[in-house]
């Protein structure tokens, strides 16, 4: 059973999405692995400024959407990381374009993939939103699915064409969920995303904290390094074949308590409550890893202790979150 990732060593791999927050961070990993790294974007929401301190990989330009494009750069690598996407903050406005990137793009990209004799695995990031506003928590892999969102809609629908080209066609696929990411690259100016890079900017900006809603929100906080080593197991551990797994630490802190750990590293640091938005549809979402932990021996840090880390990163200015 493969269960070392210095399998990488060598290996050929492809990162769609690869400019984005995750992506890069997975890239940043991948070639400290000594994988031969080509990351594919169309810079809709990445840019190349996520990479500017990660060397010795192939750069193309382009989208997922390109068949001719994709069945090019797909030809001879090993292993597929797919994570391009548009963001779940598009799901009301931009729905026809979310189908054709989530859906459309995931399916001509297992379609490239089908076509090329090399793959070893393609690796499909998921998320825990295709379980909308379980009621029974934390979510595990038999809780019901409920689909509150078109992005949501979309990333299921990218999950049932992995299974499809698993049966139809044979091609081994592992499949992760994120939960509420969050670490270095992580744009804390997009006004959608990232509550804890936006909480940490505004602190070291000497700036309230500012909570959307009455801040009773709970999630399950995942840490980047966290979720880029699950992302790297599954993409090569034998037995995470054709798996789904959720990557949740278990643990649901709501906005108020986040914000009283951002206070704990910065006490002069205020909390301010604004209006919520229409797009926070879920009261509250609190994930199970333990699949994720037996598969691939995972054991993911605690909301402090990221923070912590992020913090120290900062302070060894190794990354900056005032942007
Ligand atoms: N960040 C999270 O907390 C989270 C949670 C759940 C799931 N996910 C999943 O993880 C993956 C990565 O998310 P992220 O947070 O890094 O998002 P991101 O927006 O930072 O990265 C997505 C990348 O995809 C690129 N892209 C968009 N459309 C493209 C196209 N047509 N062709 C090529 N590239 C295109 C963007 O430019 C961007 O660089 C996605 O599949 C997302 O659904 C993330």
């Amino acid at each position: 059973m493969a269960k070392d990732t210095s399998l990488y060593a060598g290996k050929r791999i492809l990162v769609t999405g690869g400019a984005g927050f995750i992506g890069a961070n997975l890239v940043k990993r991948l070639i400290e692995l000594n994988a031969d790294v080509t990351v594919f974007d169309n810079y809709a929401t990445g840019s190349t400024s996520n990479l500017y301190d990660i060397e010795g990989y192939t750069l193309v330009e382009g989208s997922i959407l390109d068949e001719r494009l994709i069945s090019r750069i797909v030809s001879n690598q090993d292993i597929v990381f797919h994570l391009a996407v548009m963001p779940i903050s598009q799901s009301f406005d931009n729905v026809i374009e979310m189908a054709n990137v989530n859906y459309m793009g995931t399916l001509k990209m297992l379609e490239a993939c089908r076509n090329t004799d090399t793959i070893e695995r393609f690796i499909y990031t998921s998320s825990v939103s295709i379980y909308g506003n379980a009621l029974l928590l934390p979510i595990n892999n038999s809780t019901p699915y409920d689909i509150l969102t078109m992005y949501a809609a979309t990333k299921l629908g990218g999950e049932a064409l992995c299974d499809t080209y698993t049966s139809q066609f044979n091609l081994p696929i592992s499949i992760v969920r994120y939960s509420n990411v969050y670490g270095p690259r992580q744009n804390p100016q997009n006004p959608f995303r990232g509550v804890v890079g936006k909480f940490l900017s505004y602190a070291l900006e000497g700036k309230p904290l500012k909570i959307l809603g009455d801040g009773s929100d709970i999630r399950d906080y995942t840490y980047i390094d966290d979720a880029i080593e699950a992302t790297i197991r599954a993409g090569i551990y034998d037995n995470a074949e054709y798996c789904k797994l959720n990557l949740g630490t278990g643990i649901g802190t709501s906005t108020d308590e986040l914000a009283k750990i951002i206070q704990s590293f910065f006490p002069a640091i205020d909390i301010n409550y604004v209006d919520a938005r229409d797009i926070d549809l879920v009261p509250k979402r609190i994930v199970s890893g333990h699949d994720a932990r037996e598969v691939l021996s995972w054991e993911p840090i605690t909301l402090k202790e990221g923070i912590g880390k992020m913090i120290q990163q900062i302070d060894n200015n190794m990354t900056s979150y005032v942007l």
